[in-house]
């Protein structure tokens, strides 16, 4: 990994919680913190990146799924909102992402969705053995991309392009590895241990220069930033629903497929949500229009409810707010962390330019798991670890006030300074 930076001395800046507070004051969206369940003061959450907090309105509308549409309304539920959900809430994530309401529908998990892209855009550029990616990559997209070459083939192959120094890697290396015998290039847009973001529509473009599909996973994006697949050209993409837009563990996730390309992709897993005249029964598949072909089976009801008022609430409290105050977030944490941090030997293990760098920042100790686990034992800090050094921190500037992020960095410089971690096993539990 990347050495600490030298730490240059600044002119002296005290930072203060009185400070924290202060900026929280004049946030124009610290009013949304409200909207989450927080009932324990005194805790720092910094992992809303791997699981967003609960909106109160999402506690409202399930118990209302449950009680009224479930309890009372039974099988009609069907035909009052449940069926054409994937849809209404796919057109609500549309806005988020710059699509048209009919490119997006919630469907599966992500790692399912990614299957169901990667299968269709590998059997439309059927001549092309190649699918280009990067060693940043989610490893379930890995994984995934594996599985599908392996059952696309024989003669298919996976070219990985490495990043240089684990945090970025630079959009030459990719024009590189793309040729004209490229399927599909596939990348995530903000890494997930660096939160280094690519330029989208200068990748997208290199993709499409040599007749390559370009499918994004979206993940780590979607909900921190605005984001325009639309005039970016992008052809396919993904995405999750339990980060930054606060669906809940496990919500569905969605996928998105370009307008053009929707009636020439074919979903590889032939379910009967995705045929058309599904109540026909027909005995053979008949792929529906539109992305309806992109859904298999009954979509899990209560949490697809779920995700619908947490979607409404990003959209209420708008992507270039949300964005001007996570890069304002991510900007004073590394600012403490340079201050206080890098002169104890943690690195930033993320880009130091914002317009590189996403809604996360990744600290580099060579004692980050146990570091960790003292943060959230002793500290009442959730951070997430990355293998392998990564203290992980997630800001989701719906609820992150400047505050949590203050006391968070003086806990984990504490724990530094007290060696608190020292007495925690070097074993790696078996979630992290
Ligand atoms: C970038 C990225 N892609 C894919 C996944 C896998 O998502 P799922 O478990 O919903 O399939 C994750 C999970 O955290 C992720 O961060």
């Amino acid at each position: 990994m990347n050495q600490p930076r030298t730490h240059m001395p600044t002119p002296s800046h005290t930072y203060t919680l009185e400070e924290a507070r202060a900026f929280d004051a004049q946030d124009p969206l610290h009013s949304y913190r409200s909207e989450f369940m927080i009932d324990n003061a005194d805790l720092i959450y910094l992992d809303g990146n791997s699981l967003g907090r609960l909106p109160l309105r999402t506690r409202e509308r399930v118990s209302q799924v449950v009680d009224h549409e479930w309890g009372s309304r039974l099988i009609r539920g069907w035909g009052e909102g449940w069926f054409t959900a994937p849809q209404r809430i796919g057109a609500k994530i549309a806005q988020l992402i710059g699509a048209q309401p009919d490119e997006v529908i919630v469907a599966d998990s992500t790692s399912v969705n990614f299957f169901k892209l990667v299968m269709a855009a590998l059997a439309a550029r059927a001549g092309r053995p190649l699918v280009v990616t990067d060693d940043l990559n989610f490893p379930s997209d890995l994984y995934l991309l594996q599985g599908a070459l392996r059952l696309a083939g024989a003669g298919r192959r996976l070219v990985r392009v490495a990043s240089p120094d684990g945090i970025r890697v630079p959009i030459e290396a990719l024009a590189e590895a793309i040729t004209p015998e490229t399927a599909l290039l596939t990348l995530t847009h903000t890494a997930f241990k660096s939160g280094f973001i690519y330029d989208m529509p200068a990748v997208t473009a290199l993709a499409h220069r040599a007749g390559a599909l370009m499918l994004w996973d979206l993940s780590h994006s979607v909900g921190a930033m605005p984001l325009d697949l639309n005039a970016a050209g992008v052809d396919l993409a993904v995405g999750c629903t339990y980060k930054y837009l606060n669906g809940g563990p496990g919500a569905p996730a969605f996928l998105f497929v370009r307008r053009g390309l929707q009636a020439e992709l074919l979903n590889p897993l032939w379910g009967w949500f995705g045929q058309k005249g599904q109540f026909d029964f027909s005995l053979d598949y008949d792929p529906g229009p539109g992305l309806q072909r992109f859904l298999v089976g009954t979509p899990p009801m209560l949490s697809t409810a779920a995700i619908e008022p947490a979607v409404e609430l990003v959209l209420e409290a708008g992507l270039d707010r949300l964005r001007a105050k996570s890069v304002a977030q991510t900007e004073y944490l590394i600012a403490l962390w340079e201050d206080w941090l890098a002169p104890l030997g943690v690195a930033l293990n993320s880009p130091r330019d914002s317009a590189q760098r996403g809604s996360h920042v990744s600290l580099g100790h060579p004692e980050g798991l146990r570091i960790d686990r003292a943060l959230i034992e002793d500290m009442a800090v959730i951070p997430d670890f990355r293998y392998p050094d990564n203290i992980r921190l997630g800001i989701a500037p719906l609820y992150t006030s400047f505050a949590d992020i203050y006391e968070g960095l003086s806990r984990l410089r504490r724990v530094l300074v007290e060696r608190l971690y020292e007495k925690y096993p070097v074993e790696r539990p078996e979630v992290t």
